[in-house]
């Protein structure tokens, strides 16, 4: 298993590993496994700016933290400097880790609206947004970051001079995922480019790199391909929450720990239905903790009709009772 040298002064202890925003995953329930298994801080789901500021009560509660969570930072997405200002301003008074701000979000819904990735094609008004929103979160004494991809379109890589912008107009931390939005998720993402963004940025903002770190290698050889001042692992932590902690004993040149056991995936998954249901009551948590559980459980002999049986689950009773066949 790859770990650093010790003294290493690129790969070296201490480089923040963080939780990437994902929507539909990366709630409180979630965030609070991924902290207890080493993630240095994590990202929100995505929370509309413009519903945000109709005190909209459901956006409202996708701002929520708890205590006992890794510092948490919420990212808002939107396109209209005043609403993304203010509604960083109403977020930064509950004292987030940071406010970011979604330049990377390649959905049709949201790309449509003006949001998300639909920002890297116009560089003018990213930069109004982050500077309106950068002076409300300084004014709050937080760091506002953005997260962005590697461009619109693929073959015009526009991140380096995009992030030269956003750099320009206050943000603190630029998240680059290497990838074009017309790519999507594949191919595989382009440590290239964030070493680009790195390189344009100097150290004006940090760059986090992120895309398909699925462990210490991986992690390890982004640091050393981009200089980047550290990371954010997304798709990899969804069944695989400890990845965290084998990344960060790498990177500190320790005994990497092994790879979770069959008993700790299937508990954790069943540990995160409990949490689940009981956030958003047992329909909506059943609901919800078949793709989530599907994530943990995929390779273990047995999964595949286990997993068939949890989409017709109904109760969290009957849910456990499914997933404990695996043990
Ligand atoms: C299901 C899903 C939901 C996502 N939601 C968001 C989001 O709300 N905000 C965002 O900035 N990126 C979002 N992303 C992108 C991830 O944060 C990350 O950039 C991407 O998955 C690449 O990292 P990975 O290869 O480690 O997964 C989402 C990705 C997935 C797979």
């Amino acid at each position: 298993m790859a770990a650093a040298q010790k003294n290493d002064p690129v790969v070296r202890d201490g480089i923040k590993v963080g939780l990437a925003p994902m929507a539909g995953f990366t709630d409180m329930p979630f965030r609070l496994l991924c902290s207890g298994c080493g993630a240095d801080f994590t990202v929100s789901e995505m929370i509309s700016a413009t519903a945000l500021t109709r005190g909209d009560g459901k956006t409202l509660e996708l701002a929520a933290t708890d205590p006992r969570e890794a510092p948490c930072a919420l990212q808002i997405f939107g396109h209209d400097p005043d609403v993304m200002a203010e509604a960083a301003a109403s977020l930064a008074a509950g004292r987030p880790l940071a406010i970011e701000i979604n330049m990377g979000c390649p959905v049709k819904k949201i790309v449509s609206s003006g949001d998300g990735s639909a920002l890297m094609k116009d560089p003018e008004l990213a930069g109004k947004i982050t500077e309106a929103a950068s002076r409300a979160v300084h004014a709050a004494g937080l760091p506002l970051w953005v997260k962005i991809r590697a461009g619109w379109k693929k073959g015009e890589i526009t991140a380096p001079s995009f992030a030269d912008v956003l750099a320009g107009a206050g943000a603190d931390r630029i998240t680059v995922h290497g990838r074009t939005r017309d790519q999507m998720y594949a191919p595989s993402s382009d440590n290239g480019v964030i070493r680009a963004v790195k390189e344009k940025v100097g150290s004006r903002a940090e760059v986090f790199g992120n895309g398909d770190i699925d462990g210490p290698e991986s992690a390890i050889r982004m640091i050393r391909e981009t200089g980047c001042d550290g990371l954010l692992v997304g798709r990899a932590a969804l069944g695989d929450p400890w990845i965290f902690g084998r990344i960060k004993a790498a990177f500190a040149g320790g005994k990497v720990p092994p790879l979770p056991t069959k008993e700790e995936r299937v508990g954790a998954a069943t540990e995160l239905l409990s949490a689940v249901c009981e956030l958003y009551g047992e329909e909506r948590g059943v609901r919800d903790s078949r793709g989530r559980a599907a994530r943990f459980i995929k390779g273990i002999k047995g999964s595949a009709s286990v997993r068939d049986r949890l989409n017709h689950a109904e109760t969290e009773a009957e849910f456990r009772e499914i997933l404990s066949h695996l043990l």
